[in-house]
């Protein structure tokens, strides 16, 4: 009772786990219209039309009593596609994957399929179909590199691409492992069964890992060829411990030919070699010897030397009959034809033996595209996921990229270009994109997208981004502007507003906007602002040097006609002083002065206001109401003059504004008045001591002083009166109000000059109230 109870579990325990490993078991039968269980094998077939979208569902002609796997196929288009199936795996387990292909016998066809087939990036198999009831199988065994592989079909050079069935099978643990398998796949290439009962392949259940293991009766062109006299069939019905490493099944290894007179040697081609391999051999001994016989033999190889000195001795090798010895080659590099022979040792009474041999070429991993890229665009993807081509399968760029994109040709790819205008995509353009540093072109022009710009900062190759007519809004990243290979950018017709980054604005980019009713472009303006001013402090410029030019010219002149010697250079020449005195707008001149409300006196030509900036500066702003050409030649005297002179016993200019048939100047406020305010006293101020006085005439004096001989040409104020000289918050004197000022006249000196110009009353009049 107890052993009955014990084998029924053992029996329920292997059930379970044959269940649970078929239940892993992934078999789609292609272009099938229904789910079923093939009777033979008891497998479950499922249907690829909820899995591809693309190609046509194909009965397959003329098949004689095949599988029902072979029944239909699937047809893609011959284009530039590529077409691909989705399975998903558990990272870093290994998987046999195979995809299997019966094109049929139409009667008569001009040229079989030929095409390519790939697993992810990597090459797989070209496959050419040169019969048409012939099923070509492709098995790849891989580690999975993550959650899913792609089965690809593309580039048909004859025909179109087709695919019969694709399935997946998990592999136990260890099986198949190799010391590459980070950088190789294995691209089965001969998994032969010696001495089969009948041409019919084994799979499950005979193998509970669903390998195909073809027959050795399976005649066809260079396959198997070559056989030695004398070989035999030989079977058994006994078990066999195959509890080796890749777990052949029993029913191969209890199939076997031997060599009766002393050799076996076969030939058979290599699809896709030279290469190197891993290889095995299966050898386990099914016939009972005497105790007096022994099998012994050598692989002669002409191609592994290093091998044929070892003896095969199965049963010793094996440790008994009826055991499987599995040696193998990690890694050998074989040529397109292979040919061996196993040939007994002299001391052995039996020929050698063999069940099956297994062949496999390293297949080089090709990179993907670099998975920021694939992380980006399936971004992108989502915004569309109905869309045909949002449901492009496999890699973005290999085999062929998908059609809105392009990519680099260097390994791992990289995507360069996205272009989907107008595609009604909808929601924010995805963050992810700024880890897409390959981006040279971004096309996402007309479509429905919302939101800000996103960052884009990284990408650094960025050339031409065409963004218009969405719904985007937010304000313009100032990194746009620095963007090193920007070469356009266009946002016409969306909501974005703010200020545009001046970099933008450079000629050098291609830079579209319009239809952004929000968008200001101050950086223009000021640009325009700075652009007159230069062009006036230009022309200026040329006018002084012309004038400076005849100076010299008439003074050299002169000093020929007198001998009265002029200290030309005593304070040096200044042609332009190092500040300029910048545009202010009315606007910013509006708010500090509360609207022109303090009036805090009145100039040559209005109103003076007191103000103060934003950035706290007090300033003291002339106004000039009326714009009769007389003042405003007064204005561009004063603007011109003050934004090269700077002293500081001179008032200095700060700004000036010319708006709206507005002109007005803007000066450093001065704290302490004039100095009429203080001798006349219309302000209660405590009187002037003789120092103060004294030092305010020093001040004043030296501020003219500049303007005679410290500027060149040299200026004649011509309006100096107390109320012209202020006095800033330290009691110190600055001449200002610079409207009736002109230039030298060159053949005066300056003594003459001050007597003929100047207001003589103005400065004694500080005197006569010191008396
Ligand atoms: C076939 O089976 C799959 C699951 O394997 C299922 O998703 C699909 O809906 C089934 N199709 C049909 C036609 O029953
Ligand atoms: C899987 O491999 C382990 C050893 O690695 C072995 O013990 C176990 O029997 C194998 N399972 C099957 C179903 O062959
Ligand atoms: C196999 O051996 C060759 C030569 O020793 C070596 O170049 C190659 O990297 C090895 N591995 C594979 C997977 O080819
Ligand atoms: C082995 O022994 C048997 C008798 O036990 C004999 O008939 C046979 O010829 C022997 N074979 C060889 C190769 O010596
Ligand atoms: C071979 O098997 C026997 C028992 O069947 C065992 O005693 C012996 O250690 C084994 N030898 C090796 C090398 O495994
Ligand atoms: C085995 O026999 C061959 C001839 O059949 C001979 O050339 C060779 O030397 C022999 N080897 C041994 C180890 O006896
Ligand atoms: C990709 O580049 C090729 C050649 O440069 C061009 O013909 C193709 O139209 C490009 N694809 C896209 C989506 O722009
Ligand atoms: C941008 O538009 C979205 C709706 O599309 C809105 O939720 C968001 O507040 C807007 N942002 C700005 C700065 O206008
Ligand atoms: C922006 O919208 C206007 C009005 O709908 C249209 O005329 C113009 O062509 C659009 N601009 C661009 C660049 O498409």
């Amino acid at each position: 009772m107890a052993l009955f109870t014990q084998l029924f579990i053992l029996y329920f325990y292997f059930i379970s786990s044959v269940v649970s490993q078929v239940s892993e078991f992934i078999s789609i039968d292609c272009g099938s219209t229904s789910n079923y269980t093939d009777p033979s094998t008891e497998l479950s077939w499922s249907s690829d039309m909820d899995m591809m979208k693309h190609g046509t569902q194909v009965t397959v002609e003329n098949q004689n009593g095949n599988s029902m796997q072979h029944r239909t196929r699937r047809d893609f288009p011959s284009d530039d596609k590529k077409y691909c199936y989705s399975l998903s795996t558990k990272e870093r387990r290994r998987y046999l994957v195979r995809a299997t292909f019966q094109y049929g016998s139409p009667g008569n066809v001009d040229a079989y399929p030929k095409f390519e087939l790939y697993l992810d990036a990597t090459e797989w198999a070209t496959v050419t179909i040169q019969d048409g009831s012939r099923t070509y199988v492709n098995e790849m065994i891989i580690r999975a590199p993550s959650y899913s592989i792609h089965v690809c079909l593309c580039c048909a050079t004859t025909g179109f691409p087709f695919i019969s069935t694709l399935e997946l099978r998990p592999s136990n643990l260890s099986m198949y492992a190799t010391d590459f398998e980070d950088d190789f796949f294995l691209n089965v290439a001969a998994r032969v069964n010696f001495g089969a009962l009948t041409k019919d392949i084994v799979r499950y259940p005979d193998d509970p890992y669903d390998r195909f293991w073809e027959s050795d009766l399976n005649r066809r062109q260079n396959f198997l060829v070559g056989a030695a006299p004398g070989t035999e069939r030989i079977k058994t019905s006994k078990n066999i411990d195959i509890g080796t490493r890749e777990y052949p099944p029993v029913k191969v290894m209890q199939t076997a030919v031997v060599g009766t007179e002393g050799e076996l040697s076969y030939r058979l081609n290599l699809k896709g070699f030279p290469a190197n391999a891993r290889a095995y051999a299966y050898f386990a001994e099914i016939e009972d010897l005497a105790p007096n016989e022994t099998r012994k033999f050598r692989l002669r190889e002409p191609y592994i030397p290093d091998y044929s000195n070892a003896v095969v001795n199965i049963a010793e090798n094996a440790n008994g009959s009826y055991t499987l010895y599995e040696p193998s080659y990690m890694n050998v590099s074989l040529d397109f034809v292979l040919s061996f022979t196993l040939s007994k040792v002299n001391d052995s009474t039996r020929g050698p033996l063999l069940n099956a041999i297994e062949i496999s070429k390293y297949q080089q991993i090709a990179a993907k595209t670099d998975s920021r890229d694939v992380t980006a665009l399936d971004a992108i993807r989502y915004m569309a996921t109905e869309s045909v081509w949002a449901n492009e399968g496999g890699d973005p760029c290999v085999p062929s990229p998908w059609t809105w994109v392009n990519c680099t040709s260097t390994p791992p790819p990289r995507i360069t270009k996205i272009a989907r205008s107008g595609q009604n995509l909808k929601g924010q353009i995805p963050s992810e994109i700024n880890h897409m540093e390959g981006l040279i072109e971004l096309w996402l022009d007309s479509n429905s997208l919302t939101g800000p710009l996103p960052d884009m900062s990284s990408l650094i190759n960025l050339k031409i981004v065409h963004l218009e007519n969405n719904r985007l809004n937010g304000s313009l990243p100032s990194y746009l502007g620095r963007l090193p290979n920007l070469q356009a950018l266009y946002i016409q017709n969306n909501s974005i507003c703010g200020e545009i980054p001046a970099a933008l604005l450079s000629k050098k980019i291609v830079f579209n906007y319009e239809g952004n009713p929000g968008l200001r472009n101050e950086a223009q303006r000021k640009l325009r602002f700075k652009l007159i001013l230069g062009a006036s402090i230009g022309v200026l410029a040329v006018l002084l040097i012309l004038f400076l030019a005849s100076l010299i010219l008439l003074s050299n002149f002169r000093r020929r006609m007198s001998p009265r010697k002029r200290d030309e250079n005593a304070r040096g020449g200044h042609l332009l002083d190092e500040g300029v005195a910048y545009c202010i707008s009315l606007s910013d001149l509006e708010e500090a002065t509360n609207n022109f409300t303090k009036n805090i006196g009145k100039g040559s030509f209005g109103s003076v206001y007191y103000g103060k900036m934003k950035d706290g500066k007090e300033v003291a702003v002339k106004t000039m109401s009326d714009s009769s050409s007389h003042l405003n030649k007064q204005f561009v005297t004063e603007v011109a003059l003050l934004s090269r002179i700077h002293h500081r016993n001179l008032v200095p200019l700060i700004g000036y504004c010319e708006e709206a048939h507005q002109r007005l100047l803007v000066y450093e406020y001065m704290h302490n008045g004039t100095l009429r305010d203080h001798i006349h006293g219309s302000v209660n101020q405590k009187l002037l001591d003789w120092l103060t006085r004294l030092r305010i005439a020093e001040d004043a004096a030296k501020g003219l002083e500049y303007l005679h001989t410290g500027c060149n040409p040299s200026i004649i104020h011509r309006d100096v009166k107390t109320s012209n000289i202020l006095l800033d918050i330290n009691m110190r004197a600055k001449v200002s109000d610079f409207g009736l000022s002109r230039q030298a006249e060159e053949d005066l000196t300056m003594y003459q000059v001050w007597h003929v110009e100047h207001s003589v009353t103005s400065i004694p009049s500080i005197m006569q109230v010191n008396n």
